[in-house]
């Protein structure tokens, strides 16, 4: 089984961004923890500040990997485009974030991407991305 966790504007900053929001540990850290837990999955991973950069890798790979773990940082609130890409695709997506966007400004309460992916995982801080996991191999 393939997947490819993809991350999205400023998330390259984790571990240095706003530790009390986001927690103070790197991704590429947590990602090597990951693949150490998950031995018999091949997880990819990529990171763009940019809209389009996420939408071309949803195409790359989107019509032959098993499921994206997708965290689209703040253009989740803001993005017709991925929304569409993510329809476009036939590999199932699942939207994370590390904080519970629930409980912070309104203006984050809304996703442009829920409706078109197979589920929502927020709040687990890191630990969301492990429970995607867990739901695309389930
Ligand atoms: C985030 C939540 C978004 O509102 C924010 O813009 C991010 C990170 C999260 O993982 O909690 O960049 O997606």
């Amino acid at each position: 089984m393939r997947i490819l966790i993809l991350n999205g504007p400023n998330l390259n900053l984790l571990g240095r961004r706003e530790p009390g929001v986001y927690g103070s540990r790197g991704f590429d850290d947590y990602l090597q923890e990951l693949r150490g837990r998950y031995p018999s999955l091949e997880i990819d991973y990529y990171q763009s500040n940019i809209e389009g950069g996420l939408i071309d890798k949803l195409h790359e790979v989107g019509f032959t990997i098993d499921g994206v773990v997708f965290n689209a940082g703040a253009y989740t609130h803001t993005s017709v485009a991925l929304q569409d890409a993510i329809r476009a695709i036939t590999a199932p997506v699942v939207e994370v974030h590390i904080s519970n966007v629930h409980q912070r400004e309104p203006f984050r309460h809304h996703s442009m991407i829920s409706c078109a992916c197979k589920g929502v995982i927020c709040g687990f801080g890191l630990d969301s991305y492990r429970l995607a996991i867990e739901a695309l191999m389930a």
